[in-house]
């Protein structure tokens, strides 16, 4: 494609977003998340703070975690101003296996019961392999993949007794081809989206549904912040088919739709919200 071409494409990509463009979150009704409670790893900050503010907003009680508690008592009291939701903030290491298990029971004690999971909490940086220590891909999959099994084992008795239980792990599409200084959180996403597969499986007898969202480059995010700092993130943009990065609530809407019914029949899936990134061909993207 030529400049010019690519330019007009571009245009047409832009000004057909900007004349639809509207907050995904309006075409959920009030309450439809009523009667859920959720708790949510890494919900202090970035994608999994939009997940936790929707649910709020929609009615769901909701549980955050995450290593810093002034971060979440923040959080907790911007979404309680936003929603009128009490928001309850519980500072865990999702490293730490016993922690987890204390911000289950404190959900559960405050609210009565547990029905869903969001494992949002991750760790990432850019660093060649060659470059990886073995304390540093060690630390990328203890928090991704390890953390989210303490979460989900820690969890499951919760889900069950509720009935209707949800899992959603946030993964990535980094797995999906070889990407450059991302071995140890492509590693730690495969292995998550590994677990939803085996999961659903496992505990869809139990009545829990699990399933992966795989964002793709979303702006405003520490994620996008440390992947594709400075004029990278003007590339980064060029190999999203719809030309823009996603934003939070295009996330979060996916995390709605999931918790709500019309998802009941889902599980075992990967939601890719990524604007087409994961399914561009290279060649697309270096002309
Ligand atoms: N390149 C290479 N190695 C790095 C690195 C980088 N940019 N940043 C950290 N490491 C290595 C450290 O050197 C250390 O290895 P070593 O002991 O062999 O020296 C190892 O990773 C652990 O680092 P440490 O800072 O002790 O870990 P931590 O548990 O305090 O923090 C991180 C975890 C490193 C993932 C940190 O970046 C973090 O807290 N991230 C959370 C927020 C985030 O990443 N958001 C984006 C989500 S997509
Ligand atoms: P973020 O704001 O940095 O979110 C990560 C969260 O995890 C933070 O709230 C952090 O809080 C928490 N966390 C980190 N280590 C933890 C630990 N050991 N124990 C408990 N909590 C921990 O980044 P984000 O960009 O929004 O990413 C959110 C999720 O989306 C991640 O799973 C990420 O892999 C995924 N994702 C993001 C993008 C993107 O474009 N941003 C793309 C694909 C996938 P504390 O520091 O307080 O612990």
């Amino acid at each position: 494609m030529d400049n010019g071409v690519r330019a007009r494409f571009r245009l047409c990509v832009a000004i057909g977003y900007v004349s639809t463009m509207s907050n995904p979150l309006d075409v959920f009704r009030d309450g439809a998340l009523a009667g859920h409670v959720a708790v949510i790893t890494g919900g202090g900050t970035g994608i999994c703070k939009g997940i936790a503010a929707a649910y709020a907003r929609f009615g769901c009680d909701v549980c955050i975690t995450s290593r810093k508690q002034d971060v979440l008592d923040a959080t907790a009291a911007e979404l309680k101003a936003a929603t009128g939701k009490d928001v309850l903030a519980v500072a865990a290491d999702v490293r730490d296996p016993d922690a987890v298990v204390r911000v289950v029971e404190a959900a559960r004690a405050r609210f009565g019961k547990v029905d869903t999971l969001v494992n949002g909490a991750a760790g990432n940086f850019l660093a060649p392999a060659v470059a990886l220590s073995p304390n540093a891909f060690k630390t990328v999959v203890e928090i991704d993949l390890i953390g989210s099994f303490h979460a989900v084992r820690a969890v499951f008795p919760s889900l069950r007794d509720a009935g209707d239980g949800l899992i959603i792990n946030i993964t990535a599409t980094l797995h999906y081809h070889g990407t450059p200084l991302q071995l140890h959180a492509s590693a730690a996403k495969a292995g998550v989206d590994a677990m939803t597969r085996n999961l659903a499986v496992e505990w869809g007898g139990a009545g829990v549904r699990v399933v992966s969202i795989a964002p793709g480059p979303i702006g405003d995010t520490e994620g996008m912040r440390r992947l594709a700092p400075g004029d990278a993130a003007k590339k980064a943009k060029q190999a999203v088919p719809l030309g823009r990065f996603g934003e939070v609530d295009e996330i979060a809407a996916a995390a709605v739709y999931l918790r709500s019914a019309a998802a009941a029949y889902i599980t075992g899936a990967v939601l890719v919200v990524d604007g087409g990134n994961s399914v561009m061909g290279a060649m697309m993207s270096l002309t």
